[in-house]
């Protein structure tokens, strides 16, 4: 539970009689534009509004309208805002990697939230980054902290057809391969999955990291779900603002939200949604700002075998407006506590306890949100897979298609692993170039891997490891193959890929020993991934490797992606910046 009230930290920069110069000085800058200095004297909570919309990031720019809806709120509840920006993190408009920023938004915030005279703090969230890079700035520091979503797109539409953001490239992409859509056709297709201002309308890392916003319990319940224009986002804008100047007078940090317990509902919550695998990196980022142990082995063990509850692309049919229309998060939280899935006691930014904010959630719509009886999968979460490959990487076994599973997985004496011939791709340029070329000759027996993209060999980990079949295959009617990498995947993304292997190719992982043409075996009910040599075999090429100066990787673009790589941690250990880990609670000491 909170500690108990405390003076605010914003009366050491705006009353301070001890030092009346350093008072004024902080003093007479904000009064310039027109505060009083009886609003800042006053002893009212200073809250920052971390703004994370800007035209240079759509997904999150309804917050530049949402803000003064959050404002109105502080002001209701006898606080006072300053709004301030966050380095902007657009998914789909940064090169060469939107995740490359994450850790440089995180940096920024909290030099933004230690620095500065705030007493409690509104996160924008959205578009895939912003949510962790804002959690974990806010862990770090711990202040009061609430994080507020700018909310999906409406759902796209094509010829009558829901089309999702994202997920629909991958499609469109496969009928331009058979001819079935030219250049523009494509452009069209692909641009009518983004309807209105807003993040992703799939069950992308967007859709996936805000609910698992509320499902951490730093949110008000039944906001994730809420499409960007739809009048209950301002309305929840507003209560968000109001809600965070109470939870300064109760000091109701981060740290008394972000327990243990919290993560594994987070967990839980994952599975049953078909969250990204994305969320893992994320979460266990989260988790290791504010101090609390979790690790892979914990996604597998609280989230394999949670059933798959949201029928929402790309595991699904559906998109972000069903998924609110049906309930959003509390609708699916109270199905899996009528399971005992998830824990109850633990306490939301609301003051109020998960079990309190979500036990009697309606489902309005049951195609949308399943139960336990009609899950449309029986196990959603991550396999972790280990082996000569990596120590440790995910497969999301949601989304693995009948189709998948016939090619692949059925085998009647060994149901659950297949072997195959090793396509190896050294980062996304080579890929691209070389997919079609069919001088390698790949065949429906092959396994794609591409090295060199995780967070030192691409630095931030390209989102490459989804990679389609050759064209030739497309027509064919192969529509996937098994994808292996150190790299990311899409959230938006529907293929069965083992991702985020780590230790990466450039940090020494087993990948990097790989050569084309090697067989390998992926057995997923041991979680093995291994190339089938002998170990000496293994031993000698890693001494080859060494010797060779180690696994090359293109050089700094930036001087952040020098610095970033020099500290990064791997995929498993949250990618957070090593350094920066013991820095905790700096608010508070
Ligand atoms: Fe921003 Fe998907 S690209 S949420
Ligand atoms: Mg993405």
């Amino acid at each position: 539970m909170a500690d108990t009230p405390r003076k605010l930290r914003s009366r050491e920069w705006f009353d301070d009689p001890s030092d009346p110069s350093a008072t004024a000085l902080y003093l007479e800058r904000y009064l310039n534009w027109g505060l009083t200095q009886e609003e800042l004297q006053s002893g009212k909570p200073i809250i920052g509004i971390a703004q994370t919309g800007s035209d240079l990031s759509p997904c999150n720019r309804p917050h530049i309208e949402h803000a003064k809806r959050i404002r109105e709120g502080i002001r209701e509840a006898g606080g006072i805002a300053l709004e301030f920006p966050v380095h902007p993190i657009q998914e789909t408009g940064k090169r060469p990697t939107a995740a490359l920023d994450r850790n440089l938004a995180y940096l920024g915030l909290v030099e933004i939230l230690f620095g500065y005279p705030l007493d409690g703090v509104v996160l924008t969230v959205g578009c895939d980054k912003t949510m962790p890079a804002c959690m974990m700035a806010a862990a770090t520091v711990d202040i009061p902290a609430i994080a507020f979503s700018a909310g999906p797109m409406l759902n796209g539409w094509y010829n009558g057809q829901r089309t999702g953001a994202g997920t629909i490239v991958w499609h469109a992409r496969k009928l331009m391969a058979a001819g079935e859509i030219d250049y523009k056709g494509f452009i069209d297709l692909v641009a009518s999955a983004s309807p209105s201002p807003g993040y992703c309308n799939t069950m992308g890392t967007a859709t996936t990291m805000n609910s698992l916003a509320e499902a951490l319990g730093m949110t008000l319940p039944g906001q994730a779900a809420i499409p960007a224009p739809h009048k209950e986002r301002g309305a929840m804008a507003y209560e968000t603002g109001k809600r965070i100047v109470d939870m300064v007078k109760e000091d109701l940090k981060p740290s008394d939200i972000l327990t243990k317990k919290a993560f594994e509902n987070a967990i839980v919550i994952n599975s049953a949604i078909g969250g990204s695998s994305n969320a893992p990196i994320h979460i266990n980022a989260i988790a290791r700002h504010i101090g609390v142990d979790l690790d892979l082995d914990d996604w597998e063990r609280c989230g394999l075998d949670v059933p798959l509850l949201v029928n929402m692309q790309p595991a699904g049919e559906y998109l972000g407006e069903d998924y609110h229309h049906a309930g959003g998060v509390p609708a699916v939280a109270a199905e899996l506590m009528r399971h005992g899935k998830l824990h109850e006691d633990v306490i939301t930014a609301n003051g109020k306890t998960a079990g309190e904010n979500w036990k009697a959630a309606p489902n309005r719509w049951p195609d949308v949100i399943r139960t336990f009886d009609t899950a449309l999968k029986e196990h959603a979460g991550f396999r972790v897979m280990k082996g000569n490959l990596f120590d440790a990487a995910v497969m999301k076994l949601s989304v693995i298609s009948p189709d998948f599973r016939e090619r692949y997985l059925s085998n009647p004496d060994d149901p659950d692993a297949f072997e195959g011939r090793a396509i190896v791709f050294d980062g996304p340029e080579h890929y691209h170039h070389a997919i079609d070329d069919p001088s390698l000759n790949i065949d429906e027996h092959c396994v794609l891997f591409i090295r060199g993209t995780g967070p030192i060999g691409y630095p931030g980990g390209a989102e490459v490891v989804n990679m389609r079949a050759p064209d030739y295959l497309l027509k064919k009617g192969v529509q996937e193959l098994p994808c292996v990498g150190d790299g990311r995947q899409s959230g938006t993304s529907g293929t069965p890929s083992i991702l985020n292997a780590s230790p990466e190719a450039a940090a020494g992982g087993g990948l990097a020993l790989l050569k084309m043409n090697d067989r390998v075996r992926i057995d997923l009910k041991k979680g093995r991934a291994d190339i089938l040599i002998s170990d000496e075999e293994l031993a000698a090429r890693r001494k080859a490797l060494e010797e060779a100066g180690g696994y090359k990787y293109p050089e700094n673009q930036t001087p952040w992606q020098e610095l970033q790589r020099g500290c990064v941690d791997q995929f498993s250990a949250g990618m957070v910046l090593k350094p920066a880990v013991k820095y905790r609670k700096i608010a508070r000491t």
